[in-house]
């Protein structure tokens, strides 16, 4: 089953938001964004700019009829700043113009006076200062003060990871018109159209019955969509208020860089102990979120750090504290892994130091340590169903981890200005939103009277695939072909109060909403097909559009029974509900069930650094993943492809840059490098694990979308254990990106 959007992708007939048709008369709008990263606002002069010719309005946070506040978890944002700005590229003001250029050249000619703040831009000294976006919290499991006493060895150090921008390839934008009577529709590239309607309806202060939020597909979000496209969606709602016309808002590549949040930089301070026999009994870590200037997702982000912070391990004495930093950065965001990555990072370093100085390989230690069934975590969830140490022996024996081993030294034996390393990264990623109540989902489904199908959930596909997989589900529990099934855009009046697409959890939540909703009206079906063919309903089934009794097929075909049905008066539309059971955490504990699985796999990642230059490739990468029983393993191999390159990308070449203003210098693709085809692994192999898959996931389907990104985290080692096989004095560094100017340094040091 391939993507049902691949030929609309590749012949360009898929639509996106700047390709949906506009009303003649429509408008377009343009952002003025501060110039500074900390400052107060003196005085705004738009005279420059009101001259040109087309231009219609000038808009400020005095238009606002509403609240000017955009904060979702916490109420810290505003939507256009009033008399301070906080970030460079914050919002101030919007100019509509009857076309993108005029808007875009006034923009340029508002001037803008102001006094000048001393920005903080690192979270260390952020945290010095007291600035800080939520109170921090700890987990902890044990005792940490008393186990010291029995580790053989103890290795603390220091961890630096870098950001990542989320280049979607499709910028963020919205189209807003008026319906009729106050009443608008929003097309925004959203991964939560609740999120936007409900933002929209707070700075108009309308109800959010007025707000039809609708979403085809993005062209990415990757997280990055999830909270920020409410801002730009509410601009242009706000303008549509203001000028009474449809407004088109859509972001230049190098706004979108600089005015959105990304993925949060990390620094963070580790303890370990280990046993004799290398078991951990102790981790403490301290690490400094930086959450930029405002909150946008980061407590959420927080939190999930903490989840990982012990990887794929059992640690029995635990105390992690994570603070949440406010910088002078654009705020950052939700982005693939969700704060798990760098909470991964920083064990997989710890581990990793831990190895250099006791004289180990870093394999021996995460071998001893891995997650057994029933081992708890420090959050008071039992592990179920562990795949940790089956994945890890699979990938060990299938690709000859001995043999790999043994080929990296022979090539390091006989080149001498150039060394390979390889590197091990076990995942475990737990699946369900943190926050309980989000994990929930729902599936309007019609028949129609020709027995087509219809479709609608609150997922948005953005090239994840998950619209192909809630057809597959409808045709699996229909019994019938896919293409009698169509999934129609994400729209709030059709289905409300949705979840955004995140966690990695569309397919699982949605798709569930679909299962229950299509059972139901095969339920019916099947009760209709009975009374028609006088046998008993649980001896029937629709197996490839045919009714069939105890397995073989009556003259009953599905379309006729569709419409005797309909004939029959019987309701042929249903709307599925689904919240996953079990889930539950206490806060005031730390403790609880939060996730209903976790995802598990194991993968080598072998490298080439060239010693003269610092450059390296990342030669293959080996995975083997816990699918569960996948629904669709050509979508799901591209999801495995396209997170690890991603989680390359973020910690070799990715390097977002600011200056000490807050000044983002890596603003643009000439200056912010993400891999290309000919920097992506020369192979990635990647097999399944054979499991049937827990009952929580859809169709035992396990979810994708995240987890694989944190097998790049190999990639880091691979190339800190290549310079070491160059430069003997070399000591594991933890900064990442390591860019090649890094690895040069670091092989020459
Ligand atoms: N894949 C593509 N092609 N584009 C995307 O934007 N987002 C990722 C992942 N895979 C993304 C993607 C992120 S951050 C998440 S949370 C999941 O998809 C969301 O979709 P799912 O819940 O349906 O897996
Ligand atoms: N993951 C992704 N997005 C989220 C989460 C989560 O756990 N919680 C809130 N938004
Ligand atoms: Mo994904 S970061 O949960 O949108």
């Amino acid at each position: 089953m391939k993507n049902i959007d691949t030929i609309g992708h590749v012949t360009g007939k898929s639509v996106y938001l700047d390709d949906i048709p506009t009303i003649a008369g429509t408008l377009h709008a343009a952002i003025v964004g501060s110039a500074l990263a900390h400052a107060k606002i003196i005085n705004i002069n738009f005279d420059e700019a009101a001259k040109i010719d087309g231009v219609e309005r000038i808009i400020l946070h005095s238009d606002i009829p509403g609240e000017n506040q955009i904060g979702s978890i916490i109420e810290d944002e505003t939507l256009l700043a009033e008399h301070e700005v906080h970030y460079q590229g914050q919002p101030i003001a919007i100019v509509v113009a009857k076309t993108e250029r005029i808007a875009r050249k006034a923009a340029s000619l508002v001037k803008i006076d102001y006094k000048e703040l001393e920005p903080v831009t690192d979270p260390r000294e952020a945290k010095e200062k007291g600035l800080l976006l939520i109170p921090p919290r700890t987990f902890r499991m044990g005792n940490t003060d008393s186990a010291w006493s029995n580790c053989k060895y103890i290795i603390e150090d220091r961890v630096d990871i870098g950001g990542q921008e989320h280049l979607y390839i499709e910028t963020q934008g919205a189209y807003v018109y008026n319906v009729e009577g106050g009443y608008i529709k929003v097309h925004s590239s959203t991964q939560g159209p609740t999120a936007v309607q409900k933002t929209i309806s707070r700075i108009l202060g309308i109800p959010m019955h007025m707000v039809e939020v609708d979403v085809v597909r993005l062209g990415g979000g990757f997280g990055g969509k999830e909270d920020q496209a409410s801002g730009f969606a509410a601009m242009a709602a706000l303008a549509t208020y203001v000028t009474g016309k449809p407004v088109k808002l859509v972001l230049p590549r190098h706004d979108d860089m600089r005015m959105t949040g990304k993925r949060h930089p990390y620094s963070a301070d580790f303890k370990i102990g280990l046993s004799d026999d290398l078991k951990i009994v102790a981790f403490e870590t301290t690490m400094y979120q930086n959450g930029g200037a405002a909150a946008d997702l980061s407590p959420a982000i927080m939190e999930r750090t903490l989840f990982h912070s012990t990887g794929s391990y059992f640690i029995p004495n635990t105390r992690v504290t994570v603070y949440s930093c406010k910088t002078n950065l654009p705020p950052n965001t939700a982005f693939r892994g969700f704060g798990g990555p760098q909470g991964m990072f920083v064990i997989e370093s710890a581990i990793a130091k831990a190895a250099e100085q006791i004289g180990v390989d870093t394999i021996e230690i995460q071998k001893a340590n891995l997650l057994n069934e029933s081992d708890e975590f420090q959050y008071g969830q039992k592990a179920e169903n562990v795949n940790a140490r089956k994945s890890f022996e699979l990938a060990y024996e299938k690709f000859d981890f001995e043999n790999l081993k043994k080929s990296v030294e022979n090539y390091n034996k006989i080149n001498k200005y150039s060394k390979r390393g390889m590197a091990v990264m076990p995942l475990c990623f737990g699946i369900s939103f943190t926050n309980t109540s989000m994990n929930q989902a729902r599936a309007l489904v019609h028949i129609y009277q020709d027995g087509s199908v219809s479709i609608s959930t609150g997922a948005i596909e953005m090239g994840q695939g998950v619209n192909t997989k809630l057809a597959q589900v409808a045709s699996i529990v229909l019994g019938i072909d896919i293409k009698r099934i169509k999934v129609h855009s994400t729209n709030t009046s059709r289905v409300a109060n949705t979840s955004p697409t995140a966690a990695s959890s569309g397919a699982d939540l949605n798709g569930n909403a679909v299962r229950i909703a299509t059972s139901a009206l095969k339920k019916r079906l099947i009760k209709v097909a009975a009374e028609e063919l006088g046998f008993n309903e649980d001896e029937l089934n629709i197996e490839n559009e045919v009714i069939t009794h105890n397995g073989n097929p009556t003259q009953l075909h599905w379309q006729n029974l569709v419409k005797s049905a309909h004939l029959k008066r019987v309701a042929l539309s249903e709307n599925g509900h689904y919240a996953t059971p079990i889930i539950h955490f206490d806060k005031t504990k730390e403790k609880g069930h939060p996730f209903a699985y976790h995802v598990y796999g194991t993968a080598i990642i072998t490298t080439t650094v060239d010693c003269i230059r610092g450059t390296y490739t990342i030669d293959d990468v080996h995975i083997v993943h816990d699918f569960g029983n996948s629904i669709n393993p050509t979508i799901d191999l591209g999801q495995v492809e396209g997170a690890v390159v991603q989680g390359i990308g973020w910690l070799t070449m990715e390097e977002l840059v600011f200056d000490k203003k807050g000044k983002l210098l890596s603003n643009s693709l000439s200056t912010y490098k993400v891999p290309d085809i000919f920097f992506a692994p020369k192979t990635i192999e990647c097999i399944p694990l054979p499991t049937n898959g827990p009952d929580l996931a859809v169709l035992r389907s396990k979810a994708i979308g995240e987890p694989p990104f944190m097998y790049g985290i190999a990639a880091y080692f691979a190339i800190q254990n290549a310079i070491k096989a160059f430069n003997p004095k070399h000591t594991l560094k933890f900064d990442s990106p390591l860019t090649p100017e890094k690895v040069l340094m670091q092989l020459y040091e």
